[in-house]
């Protein structure tokens, strides 16, 4: 009895000490500002990103040495929308989570996304734009739910 109850204070112990420490370089407190899809589509378009990108309703261009095969999509249906701390992560530090439903040799070469960098050539506006647009590319799918036929007696 006596040991059980150590463990529950343990646990308890363990699980206040980690919630309490948020390390240095936590995502906590960031909050972007709201962005401008229309500009971000145009953005899409001007710095090429529809190269290695599949995004409804923009036309793939071909540009030598940057195609991704097979092209990742970006958006459709999904039942969690990506959000903008995760999509921000995902262009300016790319390597950081991969794409997941590809093989990782399409997507990556030693552990590093083959994604272009583009962390010199964006500005904070193209970015915030960026994702709005392509969250703006999410459609969030319902959940069915299973129906449980009732037994009487
Ligand atoms: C040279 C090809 C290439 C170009 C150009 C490129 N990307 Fe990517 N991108 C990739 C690859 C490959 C992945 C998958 C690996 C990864 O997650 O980093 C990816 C992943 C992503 C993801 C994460 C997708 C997911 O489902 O997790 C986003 C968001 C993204 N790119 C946005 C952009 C934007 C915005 C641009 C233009 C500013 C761009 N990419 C330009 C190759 C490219």
């Amino acid at each position: 009895m006596a040991k059980s109850i150590f463990c529950l204070l343990m646990t308890m112990a363990i699980l206040v000490m980690s919630g309490c420490a948020t390390s240095p370089k936590s995502g906590k407190g960031f909050t972007l500002p709201e962005g401008d899809a229309l500009a971000g589509r145009a953005n899409f378009v001007s710095l090429r990103c529809n190269a290695c990108h599949k995004v409804d309703g923009v036309d793939q261009v071909a540009e030598q040495g940057w195609e991704a095969e097979p092209p990742i999509t970006i958006g459709g249906e999904v039942t969690r929308i990506e959000t903008y701390g995760e999509l921000v992560t995902s262009i300016i530090n790319p390597s950081h989570r991969l794409a997941k439903g590809y093989p990782v040799y399409a997507v990556s070469v030693d552990g590093k996304s083959k994604m272009k960098n583009y962390n010199d050539a964006m500005t904070v506006t193209q970015l915030t734009d960026l994702v709005a647009f392509l969250q703006s590319k999410y459609k969030l799918l319902e959940y069915e739910l299973t129906e449980y036929p009732l037994y009487g007696p």
